[in-house]
């Protein structure tokens, strides 16, 4: 195990998307099988003016990401989140969530959206961890199965 650190992605990055494409595409399949987005889709949310990414690495190995674009009235929704299956449950979510967050702020963003997974946990545990926030949520299904949309202020730093 290498040094953890997180690391904004954009357009303007030193690093370019070439170097993490394949890697990127890989851990998506990994999280989401049937239901992983395409190479061009992942490209073209990683690489959009105003979207917003966060890289997570363990040294030199790309473990997780997670991406969000600009909606109405300083609202960011997050479209995508993913650690490599052999590097969950060790509270990493929150390293990606906390730089994220942070970037959000940076671009003036008050509110967050996300759709979370119902069935795996993943909704009642963004729910749990940011209680304090939450403004609305409604459950859906969609093709990726049963979501919980979920609407909430930006944490505080
Ligand atoms: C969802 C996913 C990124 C979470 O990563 P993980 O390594 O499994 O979870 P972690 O060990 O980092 O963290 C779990 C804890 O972090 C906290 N947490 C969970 N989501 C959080 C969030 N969005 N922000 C901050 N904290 C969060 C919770 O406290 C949780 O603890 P609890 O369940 O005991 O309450 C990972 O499981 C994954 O890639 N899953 C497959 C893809 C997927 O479902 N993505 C979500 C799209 S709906």
């Amino acid at each position: 195990m290498g040094a953890l650190r997180v690391e904004s992605f954009g357009r303007t990055s030193e690093r370019s998307w070439n170097s993490i494409a394949a890697r990127i595409d890989e851990i998506e399949n990994d999280c989401f099988g049937a239901g992983a987005f395409a190479p061009d889709e992942l490209r073209r949310a990683f690489n959009a003016p105003r979207n917003l990414a966060v890289l997570l690495w363990d040294g030199d190995l790309l473990i997780g990401y997670t991406q969000a674009e600009p909606r109405r009235g300083g609202t960011y929704y997050i479209a995508n989140t993913a650690i490599a299956k052999r590097h969950q449950g060790r509270g990493l979510v929150q390293l990606l969530m906390q730089r994220l967050y942070a970037d959000v702020r940076a671009e003036g963003g008050r509110f967050i959206e996300r759709d979370a997974a119902i069935a795996n946990g993943y909704a009642d545990a963004v729910l749990r961890a940011h209680a304090a926030d939450v403004l609305e949520t409604f459950d859906h299904d969609s093709e990726y199965g049963p979501q919980r949309f979920i609407r909430m202020r930006v944490p505080p730093p």
